[in-house]
């Protein structure tokens, strides 16, 4: 087993690159089974999510060539059947959107249900059922947890309001629309930067996708794709948890790779909380000297402030001066890290989606936990920040979603090493994302 053996207590400076965003890369991935011939993609991240999804296609009957550390081709013209490997499907929670890709090419599907859950108790996809349904499938959920879709009838455009802001739904349906006869409209769509870029992939393979970014997508069926070059957008999320880990230790990093549009949520309220952040093209210089003041947020869909980087945010909180107030606006309980944090000093107090976090003098080192991705990236954070030895495990979590961590927080000059131990307390791997 490995962990995170963390000396904190020292502030980063340096520079930091950032690489392609996860979530628009497990989007973009799927959507590469409706590509007729070959998709060379750029700025992948080298995590696990992206292996796992890249062996399910293998598996499937894909080629995917390894052209440089980031760059893959991918041609799924050999894929003849619309049925993915069950077992890998099961770990990776985006592997749902293979529902959609094979909708659009095959018109039928057989996949997993997406297993477990780490976070909001059940992750429902009723609203992905809903907008396939609309567009003519018949969804069956089989024994074992299968899905089961059919398209009697045709998949054809239909007019779809989504219920909840879900980027998932969001996804799904546009891919299945890309290739559905006939417009979609999806309304109350989702609107993060993975959703551009994904709907930015699909046009220029040959899809006809307008309005991504705002809450309403048309999408104008065509009848093929074709194969071509695109590179995926850089991660809001890496990016804004290593801004988060420089408010938290002091310091002054440059990151490098980003749209700092894409930051404005995150960069806001970190602006409140006494850093400062200076953009220039595509970098963002983030330095910390004063105390951490404290604030409040409340977690939203985009543009609103990302879930993904709330317990990043929260931990730094933990060392504001004064009480400060977390909602969180997406997921039910995404709060489980607070218990680790408690363990290094942290006073946070949590009651359903709230969370009040008293500011302590500072935090010490512990044997913690992670739970789940982004509380791993927080935990991460906390033991850079604390005085003496962290040791955190569960460290899968976090490799499932950032690329060349330990090195790039080493580049900042932190004390953060992976270390191998015996395995019997090996945390189980669980879904994330
Ligand atoms: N929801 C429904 N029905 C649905 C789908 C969602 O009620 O059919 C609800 C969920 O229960 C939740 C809310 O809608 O309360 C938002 O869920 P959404 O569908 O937007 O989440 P997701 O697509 O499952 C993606 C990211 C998550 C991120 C959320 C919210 C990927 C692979 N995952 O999940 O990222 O938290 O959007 O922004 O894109 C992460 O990267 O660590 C991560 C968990």
């Amino acid at each position: 087993m490995i962990k995170y053996v963390i000396h904190g207590g020292k502030p980063l400076y340096g520079e930091i690159d950032i690489s392609g965003a996860k979530n628009a890369a497990v989007a973009i991935i799927p959507a590469a089974l409706m590509v007729d011939g070959p998709c060379r993609i750029e700025n992948i991240p080298q995590i696990s999510d992206v292996t796992m999804l890249l062996n399910i296609l293998k598996e499937m009957g894909a080629s995917v060539r390894t052209i440089n550390r980031s760059t893959m081709e991918i041609d799924c013209s050999g894929i003849r059947k619309a049925e993915a490997t069950f077992d890998m499907m099961r770990k990776i929670r985006a592997s749902y959107y293979l529902i959609g890709a094979m909708l659009g090419r095959f018109r039928s599907a057989v996949v997993a249900m997406p297993g477990g859950c780490n976070f909001g108790g059940v992750r429902p996809i009723d609203q992905h059922i809903k907008g396939f349904e609309a567009m003519g499938a018949k969804v069956t959920l089989l024994q074992g947890g299968l899905i089961n879709c059919a398209t009697p009838n045709g998949l054809h455009g239909a007019s779809i309001y989504l219920d909840v802001v879900s980027v998932g739904a969001t996804i799904n349906v546009m891919l299945a629309a890309a290739l559905a006869d006939g417009q979609t409209v999806i309304e109350n769509a989702a609107r993060e930067p993975h959703i551009v870029d994904l709907a930015n992939f699909l046009n220029s393979m040959g899809a006809d996708i307008r309005g991504a970014g705002t809450n309403v997508i048309k999408v104008r069926g065509v009848t093929q794709l074709h194969g071509g070059t695109y590179s995926i957008i850089p991660d809001q999320i890496e990016a804004g948890t290593y801004m988060a880990a420089v408010a938290g230790t002091g310091g002054d990093v440059l990151i490098r790779n980003v749209i700092p549009k894409h930051m404005d949520c995150i960069s806001g309220k970190l602006r409140e909380m006494g850093v400062t952040i200076i953009e220039n093209g595509d970098s963002i210089r983030v330095i910390r000297s004063g105390p951490i003041r404290r604030t409040n947020f409340k977690t939203l869909p985009y543009p609103g402030f990302p879930t993904d980087m709330q317990p990043q945010v929260s931990t730094v909180l933990c060392l504001a001066q004064g009480t400060s107030m977390v909602t969180e606006g997406v997921w039910d309980n995404r709060y489980k890290y607070v218990d680790e944090l408690a363990k290094m000093g942290a006073r946070i107090k949590v009651d359903g989606r709230v969370a009040v976090i008293e500011g302590v003098e500072g935090l010490t080192g512990a044997p913690i936990r992670a739970m789940d991705l982004r509380a791993g990236a927080a935990l991460v954070i906390a033991g850079l920040c604390a005085s003496g030895v962290t040791e955190i495990d569960g460290v899968n979590y976090i490799e499932r979603g950032y690329e060349s961590i330990i090195e790039k927080l080493q580049g900042v000059g932190a004390d953060i090493q992976a270390v191998s131990f015996p395995d019997e307390e090996a945390a189980s791997p669980r879904e994330v994302g």
